[in-house]
């Protein structure tokens, strides 16, 4: 397993952020998600570093739907990086937990009135329009309000990229945005330009997550240039932001090659610059938003092995106590991860198993045929790379109890979130009769 921020091998065991595995589930419970907070900081300030310009102002937006806690919100603050929210549960989270409104960023393909009332009743910085009619919706709640709003319009360069590939189309069929091919595209931002109550600051679009090849992100900035001139030369528009949205490759296991993004950031600020001469335009400002790059790899889901089966077949199990109530992604995309059982990291990995999960679904595997030190019950199984999208996206399948939260750091754990209580699962059942 490869290891990545604060973990290290100490004494036969997985220790992250100074804290051994094993002293983590003892004071913690199991099963844990275990989030590196100092991992965490350097991505954030790495991301602020290098996405900077002497031309345009730069702007680094967290993706909250990939990881987002109250503790985060103020991590995110501390670290002075604006947020991207999608529901009037992460603005909520983020409004409560003090996170300045005005850096706020709201996203979403069907965003509900209360919602939107809920953008102006909070203030907060921009909404990212997703549609025309949208647009009609949210004007009407800005007038009964009395407000204006900054926004930009979501468009579909018509980009749609894999982990390793891309392909240009222009029937892209993608339930986000506006499509820059639309033959009503010009009269869509006259419609938004002409608005009394909102302000189009730009555009943003945004071409997939987990995407390894950086070609297709240049390809997008380079449509995106091109379509913010044509419509400031067509429909008289006035836009001064691009907003580039997210998507950047992590690794979960071997084969996966990152995006370097430090080295990415400063090679997509380079060909913006030159861009921008290129085509005789100017922007004010540019916007980016990470979520799964900044976290990803600062999680690690601690898990205890009940026990190990051999089936008729021949195919060993190793049973541990979650599964796909708190990691989905295996079931959902098939995605991969990397495991190990952490009380005993320095053994040889000669066993080839499955990890399942404890939930009534065969599809509940969380490692698939992976060689690993030989389980028993008791021992703690890493995974690794669990800080994007899995406790954002944890359920109560089976009426299981989502895992804590733990921030760790020198030493020292903080719980960010308590594991649920059997309290917890019932707080919002009434009786019928
Ligand atoms: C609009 C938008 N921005 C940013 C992101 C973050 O993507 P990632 O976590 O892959 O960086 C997403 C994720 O799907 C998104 O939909």
């Amino acid at each position: 397993m490869r290891l990545f921020g604060s973990m290290e091998i100490k004494d036969n065991q997985l220790y992250i952020g100074g804290i051994s595995s094993k002293e983590l589930v003892e004071k913690h419970g199991s099963p844990l998600y275990v989030m590196d907070e100092a991992l965490i900081s350097k991505n954030m300030e790495t991301f602020k570093a290098a996405f900077k310009s002497d031309r345009f102002q730069t702007e680094v937006v967290y993706a909250s739907k990939a990881f987002l806690t109250t503790g985060m919100c103020q991590i995110v603050d501390r670290h002075g990086l604006s947020m991207d929210v999608v529901s009037g549960g992460e603005l909520f989270t983020v409004k409560s937990a003090g996170f300045p409104m005005e850096k706020v960023h709201m996203h979403g393909n069907n965003k509900t009135w209360e919602e939107l009332e809920m953008c102006l009743d909070y203030g907060i910085g921009e909404i990212i329009v997703d549609n025309r009619d949208e647009l009609d919706k949210l004007e009407r709640v800005c007038r009964e309000k009395g407000k204006k709003i900054n926004v930009l319009l979501r468009v579909n360069p018509g980009i749609e990229a894999h982990t390793h590939e891309y392909i240009q189309t222009s029937t892209y069929s993608s339930k986000f945005g506006e499509s820059i091919f639309d033959e009503n595209i010009k009269d869509i931002i006259k419609k938004f330009i002409a608005a009394e109550h909102v302000e189009l600051k730009g555009f943003h679009c945004h071409i997939g997550s987990q995407i390894f090849d950086e070609k297709p992100f240049f390809a997008a900035m380079d449509t995106m240039l091109k379509f913010i001139k044509q419509m400031k030369d067509e429909a008289g528009l006035d836009t001064t932001v691009l907003n580039l949205g997210g998507g950047f490759g992590v690794y979960y296991f071997d084969g996966d090659d990152a995006v370097d993004f430090e080295k990415f950031c400063k090679e997509m600020i380079k060909d913006l610059e030159s861009k921008l001469d290129e085509y005789e335009i100017d922007l004010d400002k540019v916007i980016i938003e990470p979520g799964r790059s900044i976290v990803a790899n600062a999680g690690t889901t601690l898990y205890t092995v009940g026990g190990t089966k051999v089936t008729y077949s021949g195919k060993k199990y190793v049973f541990v106590d979650g599964g796909m109530t708190d990691n989905i992604r295996p079931a959902l995309y098939q995605a991969e991860y990397e495991g190990v059982i952490a009380n005993r990291i320095n053994e040889k990995t000669e066993d080839l198993v499955t990890v399942a999960g404890k939930c009534c679904e065969s599809g509940d595997l969380l490692l698939r045929d992976v060689y690993l030190q030989e389980a028993k019950e008791g021992d703690i199984l890493a995974i690794s790379t669990t800080g994007a999208y899995n406790y954002s996206m944890a359920s109560n399948y089976n009426r299981i109890r989502k895992p804590a939260v733990v921030f760790v750091k020198d030493g020292e754990s903080k719980v960010a979130v308590k594991r649920e209580s059997y309290e917890d699962l019932i707080r919002n059942d009434l009786k019928l009769y």
